[in-house]
């Protein structure tokens, strides 16, 4: 029950996903929900409506994320943020907006670190129908979350001179590095690639490096590769299906992942999952394009497709699987795509359209 996680198999039709889960019995289950700003709003308006027209039996609770000033004078995620997600384990997020520099901290990388979210997981596979420069990418990327060049360690040497540090443990490389087996053998995936520079980071993508390395002796069922980040950036544009599952630190992580999602149609459809011990966060990979924010034009498949994440993760696949489906059949009719995907639907028939084909299936 909660707090213990179990292994299951998902297999959704197109997608075969199977992650840690953790078990819920059939009553209705609260999920922590952050908007977020931007085009957040519309689109998880958006996904509670075909969430309702399926009858998936969660409970939303929405939260606000607007930051406060903590005790240090620096903005902060209010508490009760912690407090909805220490109860419910379970969020989904829309974006946030983080101003560049001025000594804001990233409310993304707030919320992974206050939650241990260790693992970044996005699941790259094309959209039938929907042309793109290949047709058969199934990847996925998993990236470390906690550390490596995101640790937040920053300062002025002297005027003119300042120091970021990359941080690398081995216990932060050695779990996700076993997460990304675990995912390989629970998805029917046969490879992991382990992303790195340990040519010139030789110590600490060394460490990350060895970590891959002892996790791939145990688990011999799944082949195992090494790959320099810049040759597998090479090889993922010349030919993506050769790709199975990635594993890296973060910022290579953060880089290759959006690279995968430009393959097969752009951050608009990209789902994610940040995965941790207790908990887990699925969100929609792009920003809050203010650009189109308040238009009526956002493509809410990205937010969509990881609400869907978040269900099978929930032990909830068959309401993932009618949704999941749903999404990828109005896609693929072409009729109504929305402007990022070249179309000219507006974010609300788009949307009618998923509830349409839901309700009926
Ligand atoms: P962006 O992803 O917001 O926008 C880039 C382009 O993609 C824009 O033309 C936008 O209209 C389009 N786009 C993005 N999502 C779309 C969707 N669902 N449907 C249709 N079109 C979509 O990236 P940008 O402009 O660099 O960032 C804007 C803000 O978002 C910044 O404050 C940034 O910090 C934040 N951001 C937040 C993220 C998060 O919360 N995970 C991730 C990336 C950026």
């Amino acid at each position: 029950m909660a707090g213990r996680f179990i292994k299951i198999l998902l297999r959704q039709g197109s997608s075969l996903q199977k992650i840690h889960c953790r078990q819920y019995s059939g009553k209705v289950r609260t999920v922590t929900l952050i908007p977020g700003d931007g085009i957040g709003p519309e689109i998880s308006a958006a996904v509670q409506k075909i969430f309702a027209a399926a009858g998936a039996p969660i409970d939303w609770e929405p939260v606000d994320v607007t930051p406060v000033i903590g005790p240090d004078g620096k903005s902060t995620i209010p508490q009760k943020v912690f407090d909805s997600m220490a109860r419910t384990q379970v969020g989904l997020k829309g974006p946030l907006a983080t101003p560049v520099g001025k000594g804001h901290r990233s409310l993304n990388l707030a919320l992974r670190k206050a939650f241990n979210l260790y693992a970044n997981v996005r699941p790259c596979r094309s959209i039938e129908g929907y042309k793109t420069p290949y047709d058969d990418v199934d990847l996925v990327t998993i990236r470390e979350n906690t550390e490596g060049e995101y640790s937040g360690i920053e300062h002025v040497i002297v005027d003119g001179v300042v120091q970021s540090i990359k941080l690398i443990t081995e216990q932060a490389s050695r779990r996700v590095a076993e997460f990304a087996f675990q995912y390989a053998k629970s998805n029917n995936r046969s490879t992991v690639t382990a992303v790195h520079k340990a040519n010139i980071m030789r110590m600490s993508d060394g460490l990350f490096l060895r970590c891959c390395r002892e996790v791939a002796d145990k688990n011999r069922d799944i082949k195992f590769r090494e790959m320099y980040l810049d040759t597998v950036c090479l090889n993922m544009v010349q030919d993506p299906t050769k790709f199975d599952v990635l594993v890296m630190p973060n910022l290579y992580g953060d880089i290759l992942s959006d690279l995968a999602a430009g393959l097969i149609g752009g951050l608009g459809v990209t789902p994610s999952g940040n995965i941790g011990e207790d908990g887990a966060i699925f969100e929609s990979v792009h920003g809050t394009a203010p650009d189109i924010a308040g238009h009526d034009k956002a493509n809410p498949t990205a937010l969509l497709l990881s609400a869907v994440m978040m269900l099978r993760y929930m032990d909830l696949g068959e309401y993932a699987k009618r949704i999941e489906t749903a999404c990828l059949d109005v896609i693929r009719e072409g009729q109504l795509r929305t402007a990022d995907l070249g179309g000219n639907a507006k974010c609300s028939d788009f949307t009618d359209a998923i509830c349409k084909k839901v309700e009926s299936s």
